[in-house]
């Protein structure tokens, strides 16, 4: 596949521009954003969702839902120690930097969120404030049975069934599987945040598959505000959003805030 083009530079003044005027601003963001961290994307070219079914006879998603992993958590954990071997050892790209650096800055912008779907902590190895990672964090783990938590920086001394050090009861990631509810506290810091309001929503490397990540860009369109896509590829928020960058997400957001800079 040809590397995505760099974005225009004209695009890229009036993203600045909307950037600087904003007061709150919200970065939605998923796998893309990691891709040039080296981490697969989960769908598209080289995703790790390529439609075959798996040797157990299964979608991936369904080897990856909360059924399964109650039901034969050995298929389960074979795909989250597959996901996690993948993720080891990446480190933030300059997409992550950038995204770090504005919300720990108090101007401009003012105040900035990023939602993110990706369980490879990345964001928050950035430095990341105002962080909700929606999906959970493939490096904290937590028994199904006892108390037991702990943070864990990769999965290299896990067995291919992992228990519980106190109990020996089954450990899991504190992930979100598929068919499982989302977890409670993010989503109410996410609910909360929208009830405060943005004025400017960037949608970032991700296909935009689920309705909490699709409704925030909604939710600034119906009120007149902007909304900004950084995406190579359409997705099913391009139609909707009043400016895309067909461009990889590390190069269009360096741009970005080079131009913010320059602007002082
Ligand atoms: P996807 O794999 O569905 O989409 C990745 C998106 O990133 C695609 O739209 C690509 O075009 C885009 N992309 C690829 N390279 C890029 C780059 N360098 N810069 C910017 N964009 C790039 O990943 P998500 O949308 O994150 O959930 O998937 C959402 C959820 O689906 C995941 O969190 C996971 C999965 O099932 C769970 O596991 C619950």
């Amino acid at each position: 596949m040809n590397a995505p083009s760099p974005p225009s530079p004209a695009l890229v003044q009036r993203v600045a521009a909307l950037v600087a005027d904003a007061r709150r601003i919200l970065c939605v963001t998923g796998a893309g954003v990691s891709a040039e961290s080296g981490l697969p994307t989960y769908r598209g070219v080289g995703g790790i969702y390529d439609g075959e079914n798996t040797g157990d006879g299964m979608t991936i998603e369904e080897a990856l839902s909360g059924p399964v992993f109650r039901r034969r958590p050995e298929i389960t954990w074979r795909y989250l120690l597959e996901i996690e071997r993948a993720c080891r050892g990446a480190v933030p790209n300059a997409a992550h930097e950038v995204l770090a650096r504005w919300s720990n800055c108090t101007r401009p912008p003012a105040e900035v969120w990023v939602l993110t779907q990706n369980v490879d902590g990345l964001h928050s190895a950035a430095g990341s404030q105002n962080l909700i990672e929606i999906h959970g964090d493939l490096h904290r783990l937590r028994c199904t049975s006892c108390p037991w938590r702990a943070r864990v920086q990769n999965y290299e001394q896990l067995s291919a069934l992992p228990c519980c050090v106190d109990c020996g009861a089954l450990l899991r990631p504190e992930v979100v599987l598929f068919e499982e509810m989302l977890p409670e506290s993010p989503t109410q810091q996410l609910q909360a945040q929208l009830t405060l309001g943005f004025d400017l929503v960037f949608s970032i490397g991700t296909s935009s598959q689920f309705p909490y990540i699709v409704q925030p860009v909604v939710m600034a369109k119906h009120q007149g505000l902007p909304t900004v896509e950084i995406n190579p590829h359409e997705t099913t928020i391009s139609s909707l959003v009043d400016l895309r960058l067909a461009c990889s997400a590390g190069a269009t957001l360096r741009a970005i805030d080079q131009a913010l800079s320059e602007e002082g």
